[in-house]
């Protein structure tokens, strides 16, 4: 038998039997039926800043080390989702801003971005990256920590041409929780943690990137505490989200589709949370199978198809992407109190596909 996880959308198994789809609690509360923007118009919405954060990343990958702009304009052209500058022009939007700030920013946290991600790759040892060779493969761990550095203080010095201390104080905030939260995760790498542990670390690694470049947002517009704070929760709780899917991906995708190695998170001795609940309610036997990968970081005495088998019998997918949806539906109820808006319908698309999201 050959035991096929449930892609997190449901549809078919790799041998072509149905797969078990995951479905979404039917009760997802009156503001969902607002969610009708499509990734279309969501993109003709913010596409003008688009394409000036586009430029803006390109002057600012520029250094007098050659190296250091190879290195950048690498990372630049691989793309990515550009999720995180996406939230924060729309936040801003949605409070009436139109000045310059806001790709500016958007600039800045998708650097910020892109550095986690180059120290990510190098600390997890990940050969791909956005459907390409990732950098520390192509340069090398040495070269690669050093522009990490180098382009997380070329954000700062974009950002510090808003003169705003406020802005400044959030992003020395989030390059602190981001760089604790992945050396909280060494620390607890090989362990089955606990999912309250797993929800402080992803909060960390990824959350409070979501959660900060909507209030960087609010900055901009001069929200009020309130705007703030309710900008906030909806970024953490579309990050944890993010990151829930991100580990489910992990675990369900290929390759191929991902663009970044597959099952490489318990090979890393990492436990999330699919793995955590079948840790938690499986038998003692996957237990034992579970801690045996963890400790040997590799499929060598408990085979992947193992893991999958306990993975679905004790519908562990099915309950991180629960987890998922609820953190959605926490997103949308952040935003209750804000006008209706073409942000903020694209804001209450964004948890839609978050959850449905193949890469
Ligand atoms: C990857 O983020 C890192 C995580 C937080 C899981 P993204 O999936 O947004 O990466 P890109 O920018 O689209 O490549
Ligand atoms: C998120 O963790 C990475 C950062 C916040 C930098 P992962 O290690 O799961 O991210 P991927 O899967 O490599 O993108
Ligand atoms: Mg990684
Ligand atoms: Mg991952």
């Amino acid at each position: 038998m050959n035991p096929s996880l449930p892609h997190p959308r449901g549809g078919r198994g790799k041998d072509g039997a149905p797969a078990r789809a995951v479905a979404e609690p039917k009760n997802r509360g009156t503001l969902s039926t607002l969610t009708i923007a499509t990734a279309k118009e969501v993109f003709e919405l913010l596409r003008e800043d688009l394409v000036a954060i586009e430029q803006e990343l390109a002057r600012d990958a520029a250094s007098s080390v050659s190296t250091i702009t190879e290195i950048a304009e690498y990372l630049r052209e691989g793309g990515g989702k550009r999720i995180r500058p996406s939230l924060l022009l729309l936040a801003a939007h949605q409070l009436g801003y139109s000045g310059h700030g806001a790709v500016r920013l958007g600039a800045v946290v998708e650097m910020v971005h892109t550095a986690t991600l180059v120290h990510d790759d190098i600390i997890d040892g990940a050969d791909t990256r956005r459907g390409r060779p990732s950098a520390n493969t192509t340069w090398g761990n040495e070269k690669c920590v050093l522009a990490g550095d180098w382009l997380y203080m070329q954000a700062f010095k974009v950002a510090l041409e808003e003169k705003n201390f406020r802005v400044l104080e959030l992003l020395i905030l989030l390059t602190q929780q981001m760089v604790e939260g992945e050396l909280l995760q060494i620390q607890k790498l090989g362990k089955a943690v606990s999912e309250a542990e797993y929800y402080d670390l992803i909060f960390r690694k990824t959350a409070c990137l979501f959660s900060i470049s909507m209030r960087l947002g609010a900055v901009l517009a001069r929200a009020t505490e309130a705007q703030e704070a309710n900008l906030g929760t909806y970024g953490r709780a579309v990050g944890l989200a993010f990151q829930i899917v991100d580990d489910v991906l992990d675990l369900t995708a290929t390759e191929e589709v991902l663009g970044k190695p597959v099952a490489s998170d318990l090979r890393e001795g990492k436990a999330t949370l699919a793995v955590i609940h079948s840790y938690d309610h499986g038998t003692a036997e996957d237990r034992k199978a579970i801690q045996r990968v963890l400790d040997d970081r590799s499929f060598e005495n408990v085979s992947r198809q193992q893991i999958r088998e306990i993975l679905i019998r004790n519908e562990s997918v099915e309950y991180a992407m629960a987890a998922a949806f609820r953190y959605a539906e926490q997103s949308r109820q952040a935003l209750a109190a804000f006008p209706d808006t073409d942000f903020k319908r694209a804001l209450l698309w964004v948890p839609d596909f978050v959850v449905a999201r193949e890469k």
